[in-house]
């Protein structure tokens, strides 16, 4: 009878779904303000998402971006959440060794800061199919905002002021980004009125045709005439054959919680199923957040997981990637039963739980500047962003014609299959560059609902960092009771297989009796300013939504 009684209050929920408060977090103020003020005009969450991506590539230039990439989480009452992937590719020139020199050594550099460590752009075909698919307000209007913030100027806040200060040489380089961000060899100082005329004109003419525009229109053309004098190899084919494709979110259940994770390019959703798969075969709820037991367990359980992530994981068009056999109870059983308590494994003898994939191991070198931003609208629609241009200011190339900063995602796959990279570490073929593919990603833009119900949103930056920032925020709310903004400020811990290192932020590393039992253990410890920079919304068993950003970052929270 109770089970029939949950049912119908759950389809009356789908149904008639509660009206709640328009909410916005954002990595900086002027782009949340903008995501409100769609909501505030009638526009939905999709809308604003749109609008405040669009608002992030003028205000936010190291990650928000129409040059790049990235994921959106979309949920919709009473509907399975759904994954849209505008994932850069490589472009159709792209080789296995383009960045290899003669003796098939890395070319320093050549994957980061040259033109061509550029993937075929994804973002405004992204924004575009999330736009057909669920937007209600007409296109134009969602792009007015980052007309006029590009046209009109805006104050550059201390946080950019030191974001292009940590990357003055990167940007002095390119004559494009000198001229916007460094003008007379100085970073441009805080509360300075920044204007972007090139990057207004093509925000109004993608106003004005739409994706098309950027893909086909002129836009294309100055794009790629422009890229290619700098030694890009970006065509006008790949940007006309570039597609945002809309995919199945990788579906985990935990703790009464039903997670909806990002499916390969990314593999943040199946690292985090395995991490939680091989947690459910230990007392979880004997847990608490932070202690000795919880660090070690979980970074035990993090170097299995990751050792699998780096072997087996690839772009999913290009390279057969089994990844549901990663993610069987019956395998994550096994994997879990070789953990030992206070007895650490080195990283040296955890190995890909399947076995060899022709040469094993992938390399994780992702760089530090992403985004994410999470909106909900009063009809309790939901959308989760995290997009970049994978370094800060991508490769730091701007294309003067344009106004488009070029990411630099190539570095993402796996330069050297095959062989031990500068660090020690092994590429494995399943991320090895080919025309056309998608690089493996760790951006981990993640919807969780409950019975049926929406629970949390949650995303962030941190490359590699991201899965466990991300699974880690989740457990505070789901496992440990804290509140929102509890659960983004909490300090962290990080474990990648390799480097056999946990990486504690200050507050864990400074705690002696803490650090003293992890390295009795056998665990090796690192000491680390910051991991990610999370975003969340919440609504908890009261239905009162709750929503944070990471004292870690510049972001902010609107609940209007
Ligand atoms: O796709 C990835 O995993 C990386 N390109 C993301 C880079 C990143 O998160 C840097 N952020 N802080």
């Amino acid at each position: 009878m109770k089970q029939i009684v949950c049912l119908f209050l759950g389809v009356l929920l789908a149904v008639f779904p509660a009206t709640g408060q328009n909410t916005v977090v954002a990595p900086e103020p002027i782009a949340a303000e903008v995501g409100i003020k769609i909501l505030m005009q009638g526009g939905n969450a999709m809308d604003a998402a749109v609008a405040i991506g669009f608002a992030l590539s003028v205000t936010y230039p190291q990650a928000g971006n129409i040059g790049g990439g990235g994921f959106a989480m979309v949920y919709r009452p009473g509907n399975e959440p759904v994954a849209l992937d505008f994932r850069e590719t490589a472009p159709s020139a792209a080789a296995r060794n383009m960045y290899l020199d003669r003796n098939g050594n890395v070319i320093p550099g050549a994957s980061t800061l040259s033109a061509s460590s550029a993937g075929v752009p994804g973002t405004v075909r992204g924004f575009s199919e999330l736009w057909r698919c669920y937007g209600h307000l007409p296109w134009k209007r969602l792009l007015i905002p980052a007309i006029h913030l590009a046209k009109e100027g805006y104050q550059i806040s201390s946080y950019q002021h030191q974001a292009i200060l940590s990357h003055f040489k990167k940007l002095s380089a390119d004559t494009g980004s000198c001229r916007i961000f460094c003008p007379g060899g100085k970073a441009l100082p805080v509360n300075i009125l920044l204007h972007r005329p090139a990057l207004a004109k093509t925000l109004k003419k993608i106003a004005n045709h739409g994706a098309w525009e950027f893909y086909r229109g002129k836009t294309a053309g100055k794009f790629v005439k422009e890229l290619k004098k700098k030694g890009g190899i970006i065509t006008l084919s790949d940007l006309k054959n570039y597609r945002a494709l809309w995919r199945t979110p990788v579906h985990i259940k935990f703790n009464g919680d039903d997670l909806y994770l990002m499916p390969l390019p990314s593999s943040g959703g199946i690292a985090i199923g395995e991490i939680l798969g091989m947690l459910k075969n230990f007392n979880a709820a004997g847990l608490k957040a932070n202690s000795v037991e919880t660090i070690y367990l979980l970074a035990e359980i993090e170097k299995r997981a990751y050792a699998d992530r780096n072997t087996y994981l690839g772009g999913p068009d290009s390279f057969p990637v089994f990844w549901q056999r990663l993610l069987m109870p019956a395998y994550l059983e096994k994997r879990a039963a070789g953990i030992r308590p206070n007895h650490a494994t080195p990283s040296a003898g955890v190995f890909p739980g399947l076995g060899p994939v022709e040469t094993s191991g992938l390399i994780i070198k992702e760089s530090p500047q992403t985004t994410s931003y999470a909106v909900m609208d009063r009809k309790g629609n939901c959308v989760s962003v995290t997009y970049t241009l994978n370094g800060s200011f991508g490769n730091g190339i701007l294309l003067e014609k344009t106004g488009i900063l070029l990411n630099n995602e190539m570095d993402d796959f796996s330069a050297k299959p095959g062989t031990p990279n500068l660090y020690g570490l092994v590429g494995g073929i399943a991320n090895a560059i080919a025309p056309g593919k998608r690089m493996l990603s760790s951006m981990t833009p993640a919807i969780v609902l409950r019975n049926g119900r929406f629970r949390m949103a949650l995303g962030s930056p941190g490359g590699s960092t991201i899965i466990t920032t991300v699974l880690q925020t989740y457990l505070n709310l789901s496992l440990f009771s804290m509140n929102a903004k509890e659960a983004v400020a909490a300090p962290r811990f990080h474990h990648q297989w390799l480097p056999n290192v946990i990486n504690l932020e200050p507050q864990l590393y400074e705690n002696k009796i803490l650090t003293e039992r992890l390295r009795k253990s056998g665990q090796r410890l690192q000491r680390v300013r910051k991991l990610g920079n999370a975003i969340i919304i919440f609504r908890p068993d009261n239905g009162k939504t709750e929503a944070a950003a990471d004292p870690r970052g510049s972001g902010v929270t609107r609940i209007q």
